[in-house]
């Protein structure tokens, strides 16, 4: 089977949780510390060997295209000024052999129809789709590349799960399915946003998929579902009926940065772990929880 050198980034949706701050600007542009969210997702594919990333968009999200792009003027003035650090930055959001492409999706009819957008462009390749919002740090490898590694050794469909607190699973796509190894389970079912008391496990699927093209057949003929959209999880229930697919509990702490709890989370353990600001941040945590101790104690001496 082919190698993953292409991967799809869904970005059409309205971010409505964030309003206001989405209003004008996609979500998947708001930053977690000093990079958009749909920066960490293009690098965790670059690292994982992929060379061509394919956006699908929608209204207001030209800006996700201008991030991708040279912007000339910017350079020129970094230049003038010998901004160089700056300079360097801006030039290397992404290495030269990595080509973006930009698809738009013209109705808003679900995930499933936003990876079946991708179809003229990934072809009969297999192919990875990254859902920006989930953010997942790593100690050792990036999300992406472990599930390739797997894929490389499996040559079939990987899931990336990892379990949830029952009470969330219906936010969520479960699984089924009978544990091959540790950490790899060989799917027998899955559903879309099961309620609580009918969800067939608590493993669930955050964000990252490897998919065989196959897909892409099963989701043209993919009715509604969940929430009336052509979701993604219908088609790969179809697959499964046909291919073995895996899913793959991956090292890594994920945020959910389509929530606000997520994405603060994220703001934190990411500036924590930040080269410039990092120290500082931590004092910084340090005093608040000082003054907050503090007040704790001076309340309990008022008694
Ligand atoms: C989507 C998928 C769902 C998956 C989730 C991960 O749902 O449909 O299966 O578990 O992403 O974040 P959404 O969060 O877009 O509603």
């Amino acid at each position: 089977m082919k190698a993953i050198k292409k991967a799809v980034f869904p970005v059409a949706g309205m971010g409505t949780r964030f309003l206001p701050a989405t209003k004008a600007n996609p979500k998947e542009m708001l930053p977690v510390v000093d990079k958009p969210l749909i920066q960490y997702a293009a690098e965790e594919a670059v690292a994982a060997g992929i060379d061509t990333l394919i956006f699908v968009t929608g209204r207001n999200k030209r800006s996700i295209e201008d991030h991708f792009d040279t912007a000339y003027e910017l350079e020129r003035e970094l230049e003038a000024k010998s901004k160089d650090k700056m300079l360097e930055i801006l030039k290397n959001i992404l290495p030269k052999h990595v080509n973006c492409v930009f698809i738009r999706q013209s109705e808003a009819l679900g995930l499933g129809h936003a990876v079946l957008c991708a179809r003229p462009v990934v072809n009969d390749e297999p192919f990875a789709v990254i859902l920006a919002d989930d953010l997942i740090n790593f100690a050792e490898k990036p999300c992406l590349s472990q599930m390739v590694d797997v894929f490389n050794f499996q040559h079939c469909s990987i899931l990336g799960t990892q379990k949830v607190p029952t009470e969330d699973v219906s936010s969520y796509g479960i699984v089924d399915g009978i544990e091959v190894k540790p950490d790899l389970m060989e799917v027998s079912g899955i559903v879309e946003k099961p309620p609580v008391d009918s969800a067939p496990s608590n493993v669930a699927v955050v964000g990252r998929y490897i998919l065989t093209p196959r897909i892409f057949d099963l989701l043209e003929n993919t009715e509604r579902g969940a929430g009336n959209e052509i979701q993604l999880t219908d088609a790969i229930a179809d697959l499964l009926k046909e291919q073995r697919v895996l899913s793959y509990n991956f090292e890594g702490r994920r945020f959910d940065c389509g929530s606000k709890m997520g994405y603060l989370k994220a703001q934190v353990e990411f500036a924590l772990e930040h080269e410039e600001v990092g120290e500082e941040f931590h004092e910084y945590l340090q005093s608040l929880h000082k003054r907050g101790m503090d007040k704790v104690v001076k309340i309990a001496g008022s008694k």
